[in-house]
């Protein structure tokens, strides 16, 4: 048994800071940790086929990109297992049985679902795999007997229909197979949601609002300096607002009282910042020029482990084929106790074969 992990991304695009801070940085610290039995990290190219259906080009494109991203980040094959969600055929068979404990009105009131089918506008036209994701996704948890699923607040109706899940297999057909897992939210709330570069709640590719992760230390630059702040701090000499700014909201996230030290020595930390910008007389440029040293203390290494990964990209497809071996071994284990638990393993089951031809000769 133990601590298992799994958690994992849809494999939509590249991966940006809001992932970063989000999940991948804590990932990294749960996997050097030492606390960990095994992690699984899944690219989820068949959830993200769900809604995508007709556009498998655009998901076959992103998993190698989400695949560099988590390695350049840290995330270390030798301890984490990367696999891809589709290559796991045991995947669809224990979502297939899961179906049948899950009725459609508890799928209507998942919360997450009925958020995400608004904002695709899918109206009448909802594809029936989206719809049952949290099913399949419940699969994806339970398959390796994860006890903590890392994710962000939006995933909790997942996890919470996951352990229903669990719950229901254990009644029907006995506990001790399956494990109910627990989700481990993200410790910070600016961690939870870092807004767009534009100001918005979210970064997203779709508002063109994200620094990605693979962004040149040019893009980055332009990026920062055409960052929302406070609309009404027009003059320098004007008192600034620090409260929905995006350039101290991503400040919060990322700096340290070193980088103070290293790269702007006029301040002892953030706070000395922030109350001058309210008092007025610090004007954005000064702030900004910082927050791009800030970033790319973090940035630079990562964009470096990627340019090494990128001259290898077979090598890369070689650590996700492993990964993913390794993952079917566990999945399929899995999957043969759960079939046995429901009395599918017909052919393994001398005791029914045993007892059929004793039922059918005493017909005679
Ligand atoms: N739904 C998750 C997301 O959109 C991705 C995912 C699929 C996942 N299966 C999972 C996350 C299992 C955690 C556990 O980000």
């Amino acid at each position: 048994m133990g601590n298992i992990i799994l958690t994992g991304d849809r494999p939509t695009g590249k991966l940006h800071l809001g992932h970063y801070v989000g999940s991948l940085k804590r990932r990294v610290e749960l996997q050097n940790s030492g606390e960990y039995d095994d992690i699984f990290i899944m690219i989820a190219d068949a959830q993200a086929l769900t809604d995508n259906a007709d556009n498998p080009e655009k998901i076959r494109q992103n998993i190698i990109e989400v695949a560099l991203d988590y390695l350049s980040c840290g995330i270390d094959p030798k301890k984490s297992h990367i696999f891809i969600q589709s290559q796991i055929q045991e995947l669809c068979e224990l979502s297939f049985y899961f179906m049948n404990l899950v009725t459609v009105a508890r799928l209507q009131r998942n919360p997450t679902v009925k958020s995400e089918i608004k904002a695709r506008d899918f109206q009448a036209s909802i594809p029936v795999g989206f719809f049952t994701y949290p099913i399949s996704q419940a699969a994806d948890i339970t398959l390796f007997k994860a006890t903590t699923v890392p994710v962000g607040e939006d995933q909790l109706p997942m996890l919470e229909q996951a352990r229903e899940i669990v719950r229901s297999f254990d009644n029907v057909y006995g506990e001790g197979i399956l494990v109910e897992p627990k989700e481990l939210l993200p410790d910070n709330k600016i961690c939870s949601r870092l807004p767009g570069t534009d100001g918005k709640a979210k970064m997203s590719k779709s508002l063109g609002n994200c620094i990605y992760l693979s962004d040149s230390a040019k893009d980055v630059k332009t990026k920062v300096m055409s960052m929302f702040t406070d609309p009404d701090h027009i003059r320098i000499e004007d008192p600034g607002k620090v409260e929905g700014n995006s350039v101290f909201t991503y400040l919060d996230a990322f700096s340290t009282d070193e980088h103070f030290e290293k790269f702007w020595p006029d301040y002892k930390n953030l706070q000395e910042v922030k109350d001058h910008y309210m008092r007025g007389g610090l004007g954005d440029v000064k702030i900004k020029k910082f927050l791009i040293k800030v970033l790319e203390d973090t940035l630079e290494p990562i964009r470096t482990r990627r340019k090494e990964l990128e001259q290898d990209i077979p090598g890369v497809y070689q650590i996700l084929k492993e990964g993913t071996e390794y993952a079917r071994g566990v999945g399929a284990q899995t999957l043969s106790e759960v079939k046995s638990a429901m009395q599918i393993n017909y052919f393994d089951d001398e005791e029914l074969i045993a007892a059929q031809a004793e039922k059918f000769k005493n017909q005679q």
